[in-house]
């Protein structure tokens, strides 16, 4: 079982041709409305991805409001085969963000809400049934002591635990230590690294700080520099990103992470660079498509794309 502590949000996407400036009032060209989160887009990415397995591979754990919102939210999430038993509903508003879209990129303002109403004791319940064949993985869209708290106890149950720092924030030294894989962007890998990864030499630096922090496998999601990774024993290599023509990266990332913690293998550095390359090809199908969780590719595309790479 995969456990995905992390934020259920309703997204309202606004397709803009540019930036609003300041004091500016822009028209949109277009405007929708689905489910967001990064906590609940890898979850849906996993369940997704992972569906030809035919059951349950994925649980939420999270707060959504007492709101029809809320209800809605939950509902897609088991539609999408995500289960919710641990999804608590609690007396503040559903999780929202705003996305703007433009033809080149995105920006999200998130307002938490009910995301922040889980606790220890929901970790706690959630995780009562864990074994170390058991998989955490985290973002930072809830409160950063749950995570924590998450990290350490799936740690002391010997699951694998995953942490995608996203939003960027400074993380406390010893949560690096309960973290097997880590997945930053280029802004997240700054803010924790205080290096910005942009040339082979900077993305060798910026990898070694996390091992220097004790995290054994650094994966870093670079945008159109492609995918950098490194396991334990220092083994480097870079995946390019695929050209294609993206009219929405929201949720791209989460792809990739969720393609990631699917795949992840718990053995050698060959097994971890296929989970790479899987959730590469997952996430360069999703920035085609608009939306969050709407944008996630099956396993049957990824797969497809696959075969045509090998077929050139
Ligand atoms: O990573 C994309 C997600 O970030 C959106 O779905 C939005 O809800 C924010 O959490």
């Amino acid at each position: 079982m995969i456990y995905v502590l992390g934020s259920i949000n309703l997204d309202t996407s606004l397709e803009v041709e540019r930036i609003p400036k300041k004091g500016e009032t822009l028209i949109a060209d277009g405007c929708s409305m689905g489910l967001g989160g990064k906590g609940a887009n890898q979850a849906v990415a996993i369940a997704k991805l992972g569906a030809p397995q035919n059951k349950m591979l994925v649980q939420m754990i999270g707060c959504v409001g007492k709101d029809a919102t809320g209800s809605e939210l939950v509902n897609t999430l088991e539609g999408f085969g995500v289960g919710t038993s641990n999804v608590r509903k609690v007396n503040r508003a559903t999780g929202s963000a705003m996305v703007m879209v433009t033809p080149k990129d995105n920006r999200i303002i998130v307002y938490g809400g009910a995301n922040s109403g889980i606790t220890k004791t929901d970790i706690d319940e959630a995780l009562c049934k864990a074994t170390s064949a058991d998989t955490l993985l985290c973002q930072l869209e809830v409160p950063l002591y749950v995570v924590a708290y998450a990290l350490r106890k799936a740690r002391s149950l010997g699951m694998t635990t995953i942490l995608n720092p996203a939003p960027a924030k400074a993380l406390p030294d010893d949560l690096f230590y309960s973290v097997d894989v880590i997945i930053p962007n280029e802004v997240e890998t700054q803010e924790l690294t205080g290096i910005v990864p942009r040339d082979p030499d900077s993305i060798r630096d910026a990898v070694d700080k996390f091992h220097e922090r004790g995290v054994q496998y650094v994966v870093l999601t670079l945008g159109e520099r492609g995918i950098a990774l490194s396991d334990g024993n220092r083994i480097f290599e870079q995946l390019p990103a695929y050209k294609v023509a993206a009219v929405d990266t929201t949720g791209a990332g989460d792809t990739f992470v969720g393609a990631f913690a699917l795949t992840y293998p718990h053995i050698g550095m060959y097994s971890f660079k296929e989970a790479c390359a899987f959730a590469n090809r997952a996430a360069s199908i999703a920035v085609t498509r608009r939306g969050a969780s709407e944008s996630i590719p099956s396993a049957e595309e990824v797969n497809a794309m696959y075969v045509k790479e090998i077929k050139k």
